[in-house]
């Protein structure tokens, strides 16, 4: 029988953002009470795509200094950094040689970040989804905790952990698994407060740290003008339903965004957060201002301390270190043991 374990992990390629946080991080901090979890800073990642080698360095304690932050307890959770643990991109390797060229070609995040320039792009960028499917599986973890943009990978993975359990079954029998199951099918847990955050600039995109515009963001690290001046600039049509068409307001995308955002930060439903948009259309001078007033103080009141104890914690980078390395050792303990059984299984 297979325990049930957490995986889940954010590139250190800037500083995280609202999608993240409401997307998986919320998610994350409420599974630790009732989960083992490990959560990682997805170092081998991130170099999918250029990182300045100071600059990561300067990500990776960021984005675990967010963690902590934003409500991680190390003494509960494992948190670590990928590359301190080799068994990753070990078994990222045997995935390689699992997976099919076919199944890869099919990824749509590979089609969306190597853009036009397809040739150029790195093979770990390719590859990147047979990474993440180790980074998962080394642990043999059960459920995976992400936003929606996720789910195609984490299918994937599912499909690397059957293929190999079917590839090996003789030899998973003979290892004492009589099931015939070595790798669980691991769960993706959409569920976040918000599972799909949109841009600010550009409602067909996602939030995201490799979006170039820092506008259509909210960082964690964004202090009380710019997260107001953010929300304030966020792209809402100009031609506005009237505030107590409800169904009209829903259907636009843009409305549906900050409204989502706003209900996710306060803790309401959606049905609840358009309520507060009919509330305040009259303060005008558009309808969407007193909808943008609210969100600015959820928002301040809600990321204004996590960027404080950023802050904070960002003044003992040592104590960080501490941190991730304790994490690691604790990580290696789990999957060094799982990594070798997996050797023996394929006959390496
Ligand atoms: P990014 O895409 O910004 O580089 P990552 O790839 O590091 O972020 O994703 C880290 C986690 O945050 C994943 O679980 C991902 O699904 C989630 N996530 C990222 N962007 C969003 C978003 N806009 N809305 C909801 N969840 C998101
Ligand atoms: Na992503």
């Amino acid at each position: 029988t297979i325990k049930e374990r957490v995986f889940s992990g954010m590139q250190p390629t800037g500083s995280l953002h609202l999608g993240n946080y409401l997307g998986a991080m919320v998610q994350w901090i409420q599974m630790q009470e009732t989960h083992e979890c490990i959560y990682c800073v997805v170092d081998l990642h991130a170099i999918t795509v250029w990182q300045e080698p100071k600059e990561l360095r300067h990500a990776i304690r960021q984005v675990t200094a967010a963690y902590i932050a934003s409500g991680l307890d190390p003494k509960k959770s494992i948190l670590f950094n990928q590359s301190q643990v080799s068994a990753h991109a070990e078994l990222a390797w045997i995935f390689n040689c699992v997976a099919r060229l076919g199944w890869l070609n099919r990824m749509t995040q590979f089609k969306e970040k190597a853009g036009k320039d397809r040739e150029n792009a790195s093979v770990g960028l390719y590859a990147y989804p047979n990474l993440m499917a180790a980074d998962i599986l080394a642990y043999r973890a059960t459920h995976v905790p992400v936003g929606e943009d996720q789910k195609q990978h984490l299918e994937l993975a599912r499909d690397i952990a059957q293929k190999f359990n079917n590839d090996f079954r003789e030899q998973i029998v003979a290892a004492g698994h009589e099931d015939g199951v070595f790798f669980p099918q691991p769960e993706p847990v959409i569920t976040g407060p918000a599972t799909r955050v949109m841009s600010l600039r550009d409602g067909t995109k996602k939030m995201s740290k490799s979006e170039p515009s820092d506008m259509s963001r909210i960082n964690l690290m964004d202090d009380t003008d710019k997260i107001a001046d953010k929300i304030k600039r966020a792209k809402t049509d100009m031609e506005p339903a009237p505030p107590t068409d409800i169904e009209a307001l829903k259907a636009r995308p843009e409305i549906d965004n900050l409204v989502g955002i706003y209900a996710a930060l306060a803790g309401i439903s959606k049905e609840e957060g358009l309520k507060a948009l009919q509330d305040t259309a009259s303060e005008g001078p558009s309808i969407f201002t007193g909808l943008k007033r609210v969100l600015t103080e959820v928002a301040v009141e809600k990321l204004g301390p996590i960027r404080a104890e950023i802050v904070r914690l960002m003044d003992d980078p040592a104590e960080i270190d501490r941190v991730l390395a304790d994490g690691s050792a604790r990580a290696r303990a789990i999957a060094v043991p799982i990594l070798a059984d997996v050797k023996d299984i394929v006959g390496l």
